[in-house]
């Protein structure tokens, strides 16, 4: 039964140099308006009962905590549920912690993407290295107990030292969970553009291996695991909503241009503002597009989504069992027993080349 939601934000104080994720600039009366339009959208579905909801952006820390609160009280949210809101270290005081906190948010994700101040110049962000670490305390110091951090490696002139810098910093505040991305570049980002001029060039895929192997040493030595290709805990810190992504369960998208993952549809909802504003006023979904999942399909996602939370594995079937015996062979598997299995730590670094295989 279909028990999360996510929820987009899309707005952001400032776009990120190399970030094209559906988010814009915004005033105070646009925020609002979105907010009641959301809650429009909300109720246009049943009220199932969620144990995840998740607050994701674009920054939802733009947000006040009354807004954020008129949207809890919207949902049927089960008790203990684990509520999460993305943050922008920019966008928080101690006071705003302490209201998310109040209104029932009970995780947050903050945006620290590096320690390191020319980092964090060449990334286009709008915080020091300082407020980042500040915006890490004044959570906790509002009570929140479980914190996960949002980094980034393999940034443009990044060196393997760099990086141990940022792992050392971010091991010393010990958050219950991180996430951290090797840089994409994106079509269309400041970043994408400087790449195409010669500017900047992409890391040496050694060097980039290198990197990834040392972020999963170090968190390994300090008591972290990987659940996940970009995502590590604390023992019993798993993030459970992005866990449902990965285990191919369904979950409502609502917000400009969300996905979501319901009656065996997966669905995308409107991209600009003039579309989703239109559909809502008159009654409709905001969604622009809709692909039925078939059991084989859904198969294959089990598969290459199931194949990502890594200590736990896929139980594949039929011809996706001998592929399975295949990739054990060349090392990219392990074989936990009978019939599950689960990605080595070579699978794990040739992760999209094993999960090609299962297309
Ligand atoms: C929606 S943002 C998080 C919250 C907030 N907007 C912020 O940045 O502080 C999600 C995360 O995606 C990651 N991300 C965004 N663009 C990326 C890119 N081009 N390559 C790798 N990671 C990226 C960043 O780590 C970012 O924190
Ligand atoms: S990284 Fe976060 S703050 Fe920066 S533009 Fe993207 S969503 Fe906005």
């Amino acid at each position: 039964m279909l028990n999360g939601i996510y929820i987009h934000i899309p707005f952001c104080l400032n776009k990120c140099n190399y970030c094209d994720f559906l988010s814009f600039k915004s005033t105070v009366e646009e925020r609002e308006k979105y907010v009641t339009a959301l809650i429009e959208e909300i109720n246009m579905y049943p009220k199932f009962s969620l144990n995840t909801v998740y607050f994701g952006g674009g920054t939802p820390s733009l947000l006040t905590p009354e807004q954020v609160s008129r949207i809890l009280s919207n949902l049927n949210i089960s008790e203990n549920a684990e509520i999460t809101l993305e943050v922008n270290p920019k966008t928080v005081n101690l006071e705003k912690f302490k209201s998310f906190r109040k209104s029932g948010i009970n995780r947050v994700s903050i945006g620290i993407q590096s320690f390191d101040s020319e980092n964090l110049k060449t990334l286009g962000r709008m915080h020091s290295s300082a407020e980042g670490e500040e915006a890490f305390f004044l959570a906790r110091k509002a009570g929140f107990e479980n914190i996960s951090l949002d980094l980034m490696f393999s940034l443009p002139n990044q060196s393997l030292e760099n990086l141990k810098f940022d792992l050392k910093k971010l091991f010393s505040l010990k958050p219950e969970h991180f996430s951290i991305y090797s840089l994409i570049w994106e079509e269309g980002t400041e970043f994408f553009t400087k790449l195409e001029k010669g500017e900047y060039k992409e890391t040496d895929n050694d060097l980039e291996a290198s990197m990834y192997e040392v972020i999963i040493e170090e968190a390994e030595k300090q008591g972290y695991i990987q659940y996940e290709i970009s995502n590590f805990c604390l023992p019993g810190k798993r993030a459970l909503h992005n866990t449902k992504y990965w285990k191919n369960e369904e979950y409502l998208g609502v917000g400009l241009g969300a996905s979501g993952y319901y009656n065996d549809i997966r669905y995308k909802n409107d991209l600009t503002f003039p579309e989703y504003y239109g559909k809502i006023s008159n009654g409709i979904k905001p969604i622009f597009e809709e692909e039925f999942v078939s059991p084989d399909e859904k198969e294959v996602y089990e598969y290459i989504l199931g194949l990502r939370v890594i200590p736990d594995g896929i139980f594949p079937k039929g011809k996706s069992l001998s592929l399975c015996e295949t990739l054990v062979e060349k090392g990219f598997l392990i074989k936990k027993n009978a019939n599950n299995y689960t990605l080595s730590k070579k699978g794990i670094l040739m992760a999209n080349d094993v999960f090609s295989e299962f297309i």
